[in-house]
């Protein structure tokens, strides 16, 4: 309620101050500690931020208790069933559903976009062919600054839009260009008479001297891959693109450092970890061990795909993309696939394992997409380049939303536990 605080009282002191209690439109309630240092010389520490909100944002919400994800109040399933990836972007970054003339303009201008400069494709040149396709992304994203000078102004409204409707655009011409590069395959060029995800499709499959055809199933379920990945609150590449770009570096950088951040296997890289988890498994019989391994405290092991910092429930997003393998592997003519079959069978003992049970620990959003993405062909080093395609359109919103809410620049405190004051000893005097 408006006026609700939190009393604090330093018992070193007795100073008592109130912290203003803040309620946003749904989900738990903040206290604004602002003034704590100013008021009592104090900072809060937080490692990991398991308590601790990095800032205001209308974007997205997650209901971790209730397994609920919102893209600006519109729940996570009946996006990924009624809407399409293109519309998704529009909603994230615009705030509303697009009309039907709305969302012609906004896909006119970004098929528009889909080419980059010839000189961005030589670059790739610079890597080994066996480079992992992240680090070409990493680099070549933040190279596009390079291209852009006309667009750098992160204060200028319309530079941010421009920067927006470029990334959203080339960010699938660079993910399957780095995939391409990697196979000593040619380039493809955008097709732009095909919709956003057939595009990208399109350029990572097609080879010169074959036409390029794909079921309609598979490009469905490669679009909500898209829709499911778009966006999460403030998760590590999220919060490492707002504070990259609370410096005020440009956009491209942010997401560079965005797409750094996305690549650890405790993240996006997750997917490609759960693919390596189910095939070193291997088998059914050998589930048992592994769930043994990952309840132990002494091995590092843990269940990829399995436990999320804010889903104490079922991830909303595995929920949609278990279905989705299930279709894509039945349109394949795998619907016996051993690997799929494995992991239903590990979700089903894990998920009635007491350990999983007490610690809330469920399928989250990257169990499943590397099974589906496995299956359309896509090999897995590139599953969190496709992640980092998704993701995109929610890193530009996010950083817009910052800069254009004029945050300071993020500059954390800590708590020093180091040496002590000490003179310097010469090393004629060190023992
Ligand atoms: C993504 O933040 C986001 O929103 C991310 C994301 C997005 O869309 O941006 O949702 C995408 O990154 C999904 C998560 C993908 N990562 C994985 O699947 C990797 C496996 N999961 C774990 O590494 C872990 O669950 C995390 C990193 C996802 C969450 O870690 P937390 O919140 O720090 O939880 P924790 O490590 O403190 O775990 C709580 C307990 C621990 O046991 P105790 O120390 O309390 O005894 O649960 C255990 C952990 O040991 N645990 C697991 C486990 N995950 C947590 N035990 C076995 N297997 C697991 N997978």
């Amino acid at each position: 309620m408006a006026g609700d605080s939190l009393l604090v009282k330093d018992s070193r002191t007795g100073k008592e101050i109130t912290l203003p209690i803040i309620q946003g439109t749904d989900g738990p309630p903040v206290v604004d500690i602002a003034q704590i240092s100013k008021q009592l010389g104090l900072f809060t520490i937080d490692p990991g931020f398991r308590s601790t909100a990095s800032c205001q944002s209308k974007i997205t919400f997650i209901d971790g208790d209730k397994g609920v994800l919102l893209y600006r109040g519109y729940p996570i399933d009946q996006l990924a069933e009624k809407s399409n990836f293109l519309e998704v972007c529009y909603l994230l970054a615009r705030g509303e559903l697009p009309n039907r003339e709305q969302f012609l303009e906004y896909e006119r201008i970004v098929t528009d976009h889909t080419m980059v400069h010839e000189q961005l494709l030589n670059s790739f040149k610079g890597y080994r062919r066996d480079a992992h396709p992240m680090a070409i992304m990493v680099g070549v994203v933040g190279a596009l600054s390079a291209f852009y000078h006309d667009s750098l102004d992160i204060h200028n409204p319309r530079h941010r839009e421009i920067s927006e409707f470029r990334l959203i655009a080339k960010i699938p011409t660079i993910a399957a260009a780095s995939y391409k590069y990697s196979i000593g395959q040619p380039f493809i060029y955008p097709k732009n008479e095909l919709s956003y995800t057939e595009n990208f499709l399109r350029m990572l499959f097609k080879v010169p001297t074959e036409k390029f055809e794909m079921s309609p199933v598979l490009i469905k379920a490669m679009d909500q891959i898209f829709i499911l990945h778009a966006d999460h609150e403030q998760n590590a590449s999220t919060s490492t693109v707002r504070l990259a770009g609370s410096s005020q570096a440009n956009p491209f950088a942010a997401i560079s450092a965005g797409i750094g951040a996305l690549w650890g296997p405790a993240h996006g890289g997750a997917n490609e970890a759960v693919l390596k988890m189910l095939n070193e498994i291997g088998d059914v019989s050998h589930v048992p061990e592994y769930i043994k391994r990952a309840k132990d405290p002494n091995d590092p092991f843990r269940l990829m795909g399995f436990g999320h910092r804010v889903y104490k429930n079922y991830d909303p997003r595995a929920t949609v993309l278990k279905q989705a393998c299930h279709d894509v592997l039945n349109e394949l003519g795998q619907q016996n696939s051993p690997l799929f079959k494995l992991a239903l069978e590990l979700e089903r003992i894990a998920t009635e394992d007491e350990y999983f049970v007490e610690k809330k620990l469920y399928p989250n959003v990257d169990f499943y997409s590397g099974i589906i993405q496995s299956a359309i062909g896509i090999p897995e080093n590139m599953f969190t380049v496709i992640f980092s395609v998704a993701r995109t359109v929610g890193w530009i919103t996010q950083w817009s939303e910052m800069i254009s809410g004029g945050e300071a620049i993020g500059r954390p405190r800590q708590l020093y536990t180091g040496a002590p004051r000490r003179d310097y000893v010469s090393i004629e005097n060190r023992s």
